[in-house]
């Protein structure tokens, strides 16, 4: 404790007063001086004082009265009677009323020293002890406000929330997930998850959460249909203090409205798709009807220019189509007919189809199969998959190279990989790619044309396929991209 120790000295005699003062000021206390038992009370009620050195035989108002007020009304301070020899007994008697010791005139300076040094080592714990005691009052205090704090959140958000036990039962709910669900009578808890929300893949859900089949930071997405609305959670686990899993908590939300939304874009953008396609292909036909002189003779830069129209034409057709199938997928309509297909078969057509092109850019092009099984697909979907992947492989590498595809039977599944040495994809953008629209700005594959949408079909026909796709890369090394699709049996 940095504060000094502060006694205050009641004692008619001067001499004694200015001696004790000297003595304990070199000792590091703070002294205080009074020359009568009424000043020693005035000061007290004004000023903090940690030990009272009191004179018996002061006028006024001597010790013993003193004593008794400051037993009743300052009874942490330890009083110190200093009596002559003729008062020993009296200092006896005012032991026993509750003084904390007593020294005898003329003091012997160690025995002052010690039984002031004790006094004081009192003090100064009692001080520190109530210290502690304030503080944990105070922590008690932040702790109950902090719990009725989070309620009032927990009950005015507008997102539902739900707490659930190691029993997948309810224990904590707010009056948001009662609306969502249009729950409206009282829910008790706990109450079996069941009865407030009976949907198979959210408990299948929350019972891997439990399971501990999650990572525990991670947390997980669904959609929800409830009544004409379509309500999105996210699930986590709830940890207790020693990291174990305790319980789940989902948060609820109504995303019918951005789902409508998203809908009547996915109709309009494919409603606009459509209609453009015709008049294009028309354009095309025609063109192609000029360019072979068909519609008479054409002179060089006429050629030119209506060879240049056509480029931008199958620019426009690429990116319809595209956005069509992407429709497809989001409308779970990619997949026509799945039948047994060699997947061999289709891989050496695209890179028939594709050699001239990776020539063209100084590319070897490479195909090897090992073990292959047939496989239960859309032949479509996976001309479609293979097309994307070797033709992105061949668009960025401007630099030449090579470019292998390698199919293999393993296990259940046949495995295809597509390895380029091109310019690679940075760490942070390789989760990106496979979203819709987005493409990796590099300076040396700026011209490369393209609408971003290539590799978010390859996924969706993909996993349309119950396969998986995943991508491995290094900057100006090289990428590759492995597609696992289940054999048939
Ligand atoms: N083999 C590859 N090597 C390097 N980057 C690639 C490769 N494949 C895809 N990418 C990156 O991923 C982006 C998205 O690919 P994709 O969806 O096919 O769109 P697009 O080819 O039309 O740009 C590309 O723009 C490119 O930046
Ligand atoms: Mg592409």
């Amino acid at each position: 404790m940095s504060e000094k120790i502060r006694i205050l000295v009641a004692d008619d005699e001067k001499a004694i007063r200015d001696g004790c003062h000297r003595v304990l000021t070199g000792q590091g206390y703070e002294v205080l001086a009074a020359e009568n038992g009424r000043l020693a009370l005035d000061m007290l009620a004004k000023e903090a004082i940690d030990i009272l050195l009191l004179d018996l035989k002061m006028p006024v108002m001597g010790g013993e009265e003193v004593l008794e007020i400051v037993r009743t009304n300052y009874p942490d301070i330890p009083v110190i009677i200093i009596t002559g020899h003729g008062t020993v007994d009296t200092a006896v008697e005012c032991m026993k009323k509750g003084a904390y010791d007593f020294i005898t005139k003329p003091f012997q300076l160690n025995q002052f020293l010690i039984i002031i040094g004790r006094a004081a080592d009192k003090r100064t714990l009692e001080i520190k002890a109530k210290l502690f005691q304030e503080e944990n009052l105070k922590n008690l205090y932040d702790l109950g406000l902090e719990k009725s704090r989070i309620k009032t959140i927990v009950n005015c958000m507008g997102s539902g929330v739900m707490v659930t036990n190691r029993n997948l039962e309810v224990v904590l709910h707010n009056p948001a997930l009662m609306r969502l669900l249009e729950i409206s009578g009282e829910v008790k808890n706990p109450t079996p998850i069941t009865e407030i929300i009976d949907h198979e893949p959210l408990t299948s859900t929350l019972k891997s959460i439990l399971s501990g089949e999650f990572p525990q930071d991670g947390s997980t997405a669904q959609e929800i249909p409830a009544g004409k609305n379509v309500l999105r959670s996210i699930s986590a686990p709830v940890l207790g203090p020693d990291g174990a899993v305790v319980g789940t908590v989902t948060v609820l939300e109504n995303i019918t409205a951005f789902k409508q939304l998203d809908q009547m874009k996915s109709d309009f953008v494919n409603m606009v798709a459509h209609e453009l396609r015709s008049p294009l292909v028309s354009i095309r036909q025609l063109n192609s009807v000029l360019l072979e002189g068909l519609a008479g003779p054409m002179d060089h830069k006429q050629q030119d220019f209506v060879g240049r129209g056509t480029k931008k034409i199958d620019a426009l057709l690429e990116l319809i189509n595209d956005l069509l199938d992407v429709a497809k997928i989001e409308a779970g309509r990619f997949v026509q007919r799945k039948v047994p297909t060699d997947i061999g078969k289709i891989l050496e057509e695209c890179i028939g189809l594709l050699e001239p092109r990776a020539k063209n850019q100084g590319i070897v092009l490479s195909y090897s199969c090992q073990d292959l099984k047939p496989i239960h697909a859309d032949p479509k979907n996976m001309e479609e998959i293979f097309n994307n992947l070797i033709n992105n492989a061949i668009n960025y590498s401007p630099d030449g190279g090579q470019v292998t595809v390698a199919a293999k039977g393993l296990g259940e599944y046949v495995e295809i990989k597509v390895t380029d040495t091109g310019v690679g994809i940075p760490p942070e953008e390789l989760s990106k790619i496979f979203d819709k629209f987005y493409r990796v700005k590099h300076r040396k594959t700026r011209q490369v044309m393209g609408t971003g949408l290539g590799l978010a079909i390859v996924k969706g026909a993909v996993e349309a396929h119950h396969g998986t796709i995943d991508v491995e890369s290094v900057v100006d090394k090289g990428t590759t991209f492995r597609v696992l699709l289940p054999a048939m049996t």
